[in-house]
């Protein structure tokens, strides 16, 4: 006999433990002399233009409820904005929904499909709120493990091995926080088509997908050829236009899942702020917005060159290019927890541990190149400094 048992959710919030960046932040913000490469959010203001139009939005009285799915004027120029740039079609009507951030959204995805004891998979290193929401949703976060030898990257191939009768779902996110992996459009299509193959459904987290460098190009899982009905795509006006504190995301998927995220909504939060959601609606149409945000990508591919090539020379480090997002992820051995410690303690640079972000993050860590280069260049000699000591022998971080 199958016997389901029952977890409640305050017992589900015991088994997760806090933030593991949030930890180290408030570690760092006790001293006046670190070096923060800890949180990942851009240190650019949001573009004039777009406060303009919040202010705009308080004039005008816009300082009311929205409906639960958000602004109806925001969900059509996520629309016109979703078939443009990333030919994904979604009607504005019934198959979007914008969120108080994109991190909220999952919560919601999961609430809308996922049966008790269902399986996500989940690819490792990961964002830290996918598998905290899947089981507060009742579901198994199970992770499949990346390497940085692989270059944090997945295909159908490596999902499929990880498939089992339970797995209900997987998750993509590229540009990848925290390696800043960038998977390809042959990667992208043949985890959507194992994904197809299976019934399975495929959470899309885009939120960094405007900072990509190089010669690759973001790929909309959903804009892929049969996929649509089978993606939910998540993202966020956040990292794109420095909006982290506007609280401004969205996700756009079938009809069906995104009405059950506008009740769940309804009952948590009603709506994000109105006269956030105003200005961003006026910001997807301006082309200015597209000029802030190609000026903060150029800023960020200069400091990930900087950053990345100060890395390489260091000893004891191993380190990938990064494609985008606006991290790094090298490999250090050893523990990363007790070494980030020491690096904040010794150093005074705060980096988050890889290991916050998954079994597959345990030897590395992430540092967000969020600082201007003037700032990257003292934590680089910080950092060069600590790693020389460390090989000459006055301690070994390996411990
Ligand atoms: C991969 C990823 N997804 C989603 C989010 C959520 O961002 P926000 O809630 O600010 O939109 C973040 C934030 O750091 C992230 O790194």
């Amino acid at each position: 006999m199958f016997v389901v048992i029952f977890v409640s959710l305050h017992e589900r919030l015991n088994e997760i433990p806090p933030s593991g960046i949030r930890r180290l932040f408030d570690l760092a913000s006790r001293s006046h002399n670190v070096i923060s490469l800890g949180i990942g959010e851009p240190d650019f203001d949001t573009p004039e233009h777009i406060k303009s139009y919040a202010r705009e939005a308080l004039d005008r009285g816009v300082t009311h409820y929205t409906p639960n799915s958000g602004l109806k004027e925001l969900r059509e120029a996520i629309s016109r904005k979703l078939k443009e740039e990333n030919s994904v079609q979604a009607d504005p009507e019934d198959e979007i929904i914008v969120t108080t951030g994109g991190n909220q959204a999952f919560l919601l995805v999961w609430s809308s499909f996922l049966d008790h004891g269902e399986e996500v998979l989940i690819p490792s290193p990961h964002f830290v709120t996918y598998s905290a929401t899947v089981r507060l949703a009742g579901g198994i976060p199970v992770e499949i493990p990346l390497s940085s030898e692989g270059g944090f990257r997945f295909s159908g191939e490596d999902l499929e091995r990880y498939i089992t009768p339970r797995t209900r779902a997987v998750v993509i996110n590229s540009p990848n926080n925290p390696t800043g992996a960038v998977l390809s459009d042959k990667e992208i299509r043949s985890i959507v088509d194992v994904a197809l193959s299976h019934g399975l459904l495929i959470i899309s987290d885009e939120v960094y997908e405007s900072l990509v460098y190089d010669d690759t190009r973001h790929v909309s899982p959903a804009s892929i050829n049969g996929a649509s009905g089978s993606v939910i795509t998540v993202n966020s006006f956040s990292k794109t236009y420095a909006m982290t504190g506007w609280r401004i995301g969205y996700a756009a998927g079938p009809a069906p899942f995104i009405s059950k995220m506008v009740k769940f909504q309804m009952y948590l939060s009603a709506c994000p702020t109105s006269f956030a959601q105003y200005a961003a609606a006026l910001a997807l149409s301006d082309p200015r917005s597209k000029q802030s945000t190609e000026a903060m990508r150029c800023e960020y591919r200069r400091r990930r060159d900087f950053i990345y090539g100060r890395l390489k020379r260091m000893p004891n480090i191993q380190v990938a290019k990064p494609g985008g997002a606006f991290y790094i992820f090298p490999s250090v051995g050893g523990d990363d927890l007790a070494l980030s410690e020491r690096l904040l303690t010794e150093a005074q640079v705060a980096v988050v541990p890889g290991s916050t972000f998954g079994s597959a993050g345990r030897g590395h860590l992430r540092l967000a190149y969020t600082l201007p280069i003037e700032k990257l260049e003292v934590a680089m000699d910080r950092l060069e400094k600590f790693f020389e000591d460390s090989r000459k022998g006055d301690f070994n971080h390996k411990g």
